[in-house]
Parts: structure tokens; C-alpha cells; sequence
């Protein structure tokens, strides 16, 4: 039997868990082994972490039974939850809620909770400088992942609290990347003005992850806010008409206009880059570069990771 001690993962066929799944995975000598949760253990990116030598078991946030087994035994768990797939914050905070009674339940003895602020700390649902969504939220997405919080301290479960930054896969996967003007010239267009937009590669949110359980216990209790680097939209673009050999503009619009684009989550994204550039200062330095690269030493700014992804981005 394994001698590992063992870290359920949940998204593990998503770009968090995935690159906490692949980190441990990758390490022949890593002390920990990986269950990693899926609701469909036949998809191609679940057989691969299988073949990998992850235990790939079968469960659904929205079946509080199946994630308490998938969190039976383990030593530690990676808990994520999933805005994008319902655009519920309800639901997100009840997924995060099934994650932590399961935790609870199993003597979990470090969890990874993967999450975002509050906003409404800093702009309460009075604060007419951004439209309050559906009716109890600034930055939906956001907000429910802070609050979800409480679940894992109220419990009392030995956690530490993941603040993530803006994935720059987002230009690959979200429909954020640069697009073609009418002057046949391609544009990233975002919200932004000058301010510095917190990024990483998404697979390096893992990694992180990964080196925060090799910390173990000191972490526990702690927030650790993890950003690739702090760097404004025009440097972005800068670094873009390098590594495609093109060049990239930046478009600097108002928030008001990004959340006007229509579809589904362009107001909360709205708010989000707002929320992004009011409190850059505090959104950057809840985010510590040197501590991420620490515990994940192949972590990337952003030339890195467009040298590894710039050829995936989507041009139109
Ligand atoms: N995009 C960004 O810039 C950004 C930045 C910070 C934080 N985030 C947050 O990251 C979260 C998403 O994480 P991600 O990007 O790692 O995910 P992802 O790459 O979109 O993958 C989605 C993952 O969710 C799993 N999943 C979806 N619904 C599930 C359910 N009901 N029960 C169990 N598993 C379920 C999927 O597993 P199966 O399909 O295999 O079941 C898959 O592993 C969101 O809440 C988002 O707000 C995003």
C-alpha cells in the first residue's frame, strides 16, 4: 500500500487542479499521491491523469454524498469551485460549502480553498460606482468565493486560502484575446486604463498549490495571493507584437462599455476590471510575486508564458 499521503482534487481535469494534478504526478519522489475527482472518469483528460497513476474517481458538486467519499482518506485536498458553469454564485458558494462539510467530515488535514475577495469589502452594494448584480453581489464571481470563506473557518478545517489572479490563458480559452479592427490592426481591448492587471499562466496556479502542501502546516490559516506578474494592458500588448511578430494595440475602454458587450458574464467581468484597476495597489500587493516564485520555482511573467503559448492564441 502507499506509503503517500494523499490529495483529492477537485478540477483536476481543469486548469487549476490540472496543474496541481500533473505537479505531483510529475514528481517521481513527491510525497503525496492524487485522486483526482471528475464527473466523467472516461474523458480523455481523465484517462490521461489515470495513465499518469492518479486514482480517478467520479463525483458531482452537486451530490454532497459522492464528495464526501472522493475526500474519504485523504491527507490533504484541493478544493476550486466552478462560476462559469452555472453563473450562479448560490451554487458557487454551495459547492464550496458541500467541499468544506466533506473536509470536515473526512479529518481532511490540509485544504487548499481556492479563492477570490469580497469586493463588497471594499464597494458595498451602495457604492453606485458599479451596478449591483443580482442583487446582492458587485463582482458575482468574485464575491461568492470571499464569502464561501467562513465555511472553511467556521468548520475549523486546517486550510489555506488560495487568492488566484487573472488567468492569461483567458486570451487562449475566454475570447479575450487581440482582435482585428476595422484598420485590419489587432487590438487586446480591456477596461484597464494604465493600471496593472495581476496575471499568471493558469497552469502555474497549480504548481503553487503543489508547494504550499510541501510547506504544509506553516501555511495553514494563511491567505497567499500568487500573481505572475503585476503589468499594465499596453505593456501587454508590447510583449504581444513581440512574440507574434504583429502588431498588437492596446484599446483602452470604460467599464461601462465592457459591461454593455452583451454576453453571458460581460457585466460581472465589467465590475471585475473595475474593481481590477480602482485597487490595483491592493489587489497587487495581496499578490506576492516572490513568495509564488518560492514556492513554485518555474513560474512565469508574461514573456515566458507567451513564449510557451503565444502560437495557441487565437487570431481574428
Ligand atoms: N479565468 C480566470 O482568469 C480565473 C482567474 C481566477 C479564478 N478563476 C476561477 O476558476 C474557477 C474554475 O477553475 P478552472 O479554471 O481550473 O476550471 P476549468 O479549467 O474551467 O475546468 C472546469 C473543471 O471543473 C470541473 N467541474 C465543473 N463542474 C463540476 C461539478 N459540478 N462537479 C465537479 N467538477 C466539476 C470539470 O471537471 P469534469 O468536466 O472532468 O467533471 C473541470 O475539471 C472558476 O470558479 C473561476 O471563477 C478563473
Amino acid at each position: 500500500m502507499s506509503q503517500k499521503k494523499l490529495i483529492t482534487i477537485f478540477g483536476a481535469t481543469g486548469a487549476q487542479g490540472g496543474g496541481l494534478a500533473r505537479a505531483i504526478l510529475s514528481d517521481k519522489n513527491s510525497e503525496f499521491s492524487v485522486r483526482a475527482v471528475t464527473r466523467d472518469p472516461s474523458s480523455d483528460k481523465a484517462k490521461a491523469l489515470a495513465a499518469m497513476g492518479a486514482e480517478v474517481v467520479e463525483a458531482d458538486l452537486a451530490h454532497p454524498e459522492k464528495v464526501k467519499k472522493a475526500m474519504e482518506g485523504a491527507w490533504g485536498a484541493f478544493c476550486v469551485t466552478f462560476f462559469w458553469a452555472h453563473f450562479s454564485p448560490e451554487q458557487e458558494a454551495a459547492e464550496a460549502k458541500c467541499m468544506a462539510d466533506a473536509a470536515k467530515a473526512a479529518g481532511v488535514r490540509h485544504v487548499i480553498w481556492s479563492t477570490l475577495e469580497d469586493t463588497r469589502l471594499h464597494v458595498p452594494l451602495h457604492d453606485d460606482r458599479m451596478p449591483t448584480l443580482m442583487e446582492k453581489y458587485k463582482v458575482p464571481h468574485f464575491d461568492a468565493k470571499g464569502e464561501s470563506n467562513r465555511f472553511f473557518k467556521e468548520e475549523g478545517i486546517p486550510t489555506t486560502f488560495l487568492l488566484t489572479s487573472f488567468y492569461w490563458d483567458n486570451m487562449i480559452y475566454f475570447g479575450l484575446g487581440p482582435k482585428r479592427g476595422a484598420d485590419g490592426v489587432l487590438a487586446i481591448t480591456f477596461p484597464m486604463g494604465d493600471s496593472p492587471l495581476s496575471g499568471i499562466g493558469s497552469g502555474d496556479i497549480g504548481k503553487c498549490a503543489y508547494g504550499i502542501f510541501k510547506k504544509g502546516e506553516s501555511l495553514i490559516g494563511k491567505t497567499i495571493g500568487i500573481a505572475g506578474e503585476h503589468i499594465t494592458c499596453a505593456e501587454m500588448a508590447k510583449s504581444m507584437t513581440k512574440a507574434l511578430g504583429e502588431e498588437v494595440r492596446y484599446n483602452s475602454i470604460s467599464p461601462e462599455t465592457f459591461r454593455s458587450f452583451g454576453f453571458p458574464g460581460a457585466e460581472d467581468l465589467g465590475n471585475m476590471f473595475q474593481y481590477y484597476q480602482e485597487f490595483a495597489k491592493e489587489f497587487a500587493d495581496a499578490r506576492d510575486i516572490k513568495m509564488a516564485k518560492e514556492l513554485n520555482p518555474e513560474l512565469q511573467d508574461f514573456d515566458s508564458w507567451l513564449a510557451d503559448n503565444a502560437k495557441k492564441i487565437p487570431l481574428s
